[in-house]
């Protein structure tokens, strides 16, 4: 991820190549990355492959050799955006040499991130949040990506402090789609035009090894869609057999990256095993998405901060933030909702300083407020989720309570509406 290492960006001609050639280029031993399409070198293919420069001629014959077709090979510049600060006088000095360390390219320290997220000055949070908005335009342009989701089963082996799937909660109806349904509902999704199913459930090992295997297999030679795992912590052979029968992405949050917070929330997770898990995500060559709850107990901005500093030093590509949503028959459920604006100031903060990621606005932040989703996507994100669970499943997926309903009719207006793109992909007859 670091802006001082050369690297060059692969385009190419559709999603089918460029899934080839990340195939072969690692095949080969070359270390690639994917990252969103920056604007500047076109929109064809919303996913490029970035490789460091010194490998750029041995990746040219190895793709030309395996006939995989690329419109061109860039050095990728560091993203800059101009005039972050829109002349307000109102925010202070310390604030606005951040924004121009910003401006013109520099890294960011753990405290200067600090100081971003504790913006509470009204000027000073509308210069972040557009900010965020504008170098997400930037970076990955005004497309929208859609993804579809499935929820397809929520058992769970473990007992989440916040979360309404715990293993405890006893209150909650459980069930489990057979591999046939999970695949018809995939098959679905692509009717619509979507290009990537995320297939989520809680930590349930009634689905073995053979049998994701299985779903992956039959997903892919039914739609050959992206498919992004998020499934929770696994061991890494598992990862890596998922990856060989066609997984492309994994989604596995750190929810908070501060050791303390973490313990609190995780009475059966152990902080240093979630982050070999994601680390054993990156060197597998999935693209890895992680990212954290706002308003966790005992969080204030200096772990959030952190967060930010975790996910750029993992190189996360996928950057998932919401707000904390009390969940019923849960330890947490006393305890008050994550803070909307805070949730936004993170989403700003992790595409400055991140930049070419995928960001999500998330269900939480649709869930929180009736604005939420739409206020995620004017501060910085770039990817909205719809959700294809089953109807009568649906709200049995209860990670939190009275969670908001994403469909493909309200992503898309709510995409109109905004004045941002469709992505290219989708059908529009919704
Ligand atoms: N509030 C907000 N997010 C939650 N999640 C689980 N419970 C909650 C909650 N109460 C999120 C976690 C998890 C994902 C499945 O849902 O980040 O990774
Ligand atoms: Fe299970 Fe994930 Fe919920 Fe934890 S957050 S209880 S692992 S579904």
């Amino acid at each position: 991820m670091s802006e001082h290492i050369s690297e060059h960006i692969i385009v190419c001609s559709n999603t089918s190549h460029m899934l080839k050639g990340e195939k072969v280029l690692r095949k080969e031993g070359i270390p690639v990355r994917l990252i969103p399409t920056p604007k500047k070198y076109g929109q064809l293919c919303t996913t490029s492959i970035v490789i460091p420069t010194e490998l750029k001629s041995s990746a040219e014959s190895i793709l030309r050799k395996e006939k995989v077709k690329y419109i061109g090979i860039y050095k990728l510049e560091p993203l800059r955006v101009d005039n972050l600060l829109l002349n307000d006088n109102n925010v202070k000095e310390d604030f606005a040499n951040i924004i121009r360390k910003i401006e013109s390219g520099q890294d960011l320290t753990l405290k200067e991130v600090e100081r971003l997220l504790a913006a509470e000055n009204p000027a000073e949070v509308e210069v972040l949040l557009s900010a965020g908005d504008r170098m997400r335009k930037k970076a990955v342009g005004d497309v929208v990506e859609i993804r579809g989701i499935v929820e397809f089963s929520n058992y769970c082996r473990k007992n989440c402090n916040y979360c309404g799937l715990r293993k405890a909660n006893n209150s909650l109806k459980r069930y489990r789609m057979t591999p046939r349904e999970i695949v018809e509902t995939a098959v679905e999704m692509r009717k619509f035009g979507i290009s990537t199913v995320i297939l989520q459930s809680g930590e349930d090992p009634w689905y073995t090894e053979e049998i994701m295997v299985g779903i992956i297999r039959e997903i892919k030679r039914q739609t050959g869609m992206r498919i992004t795992l998020s499934i929770g912590e696994r061991p890494r052979w598992e990862l890596e057999a998922f990856r060989k029968a066609g997984a492309n992405n994994y989604l596995l949050k750190i929810e908070s990256a501060n050791r303390k917070i973490f313990e609190l929330a995780h009475p059966d997770d152990d902080y240093d095993v979630r982050v070999r898990n994601i680390k054993d995500l990156k060197e597998l060559g999935y693209l890895t998405g992680s990212g954290s709850i706002v308003g966790l107990p005992g969080q204030r901005p200096e772990h959030l901060a952190e967060d930010i500093m975790f996910l750029k030093e993992m190189g996360i590509g996928m950057v998932g933030i919401g707000p904390f949503i009390p969940a019923r028959n849960t330890p947490f459920e006393n305890m008050p909702p994550g803070d909307l604006l805070m949730s936004l100031k993170m989403v700003a903060v992790a595409r400055l300083v991140l930049k070419n990621v995928f960001i999500p606005s998330t269900t939480a932040m649709a869930t929180l407020s009736p604005d939420g989703q739409r206020r995620g996507l004017l501060s910085g994100a770039n990817v909205i989720m719809v959700n294809f669970t089953p109807q009568n499943l649906k709200k049995s997926y209860e990670i939190y309570s009275n969670k908001a309903v994403i469909t493909l009719k309200t992503a898309v207006e709510l995409i109109k509406s905004t004045e941002r793109k469709l992505p290219p992909y989708i059908k529009e007859k919704v």
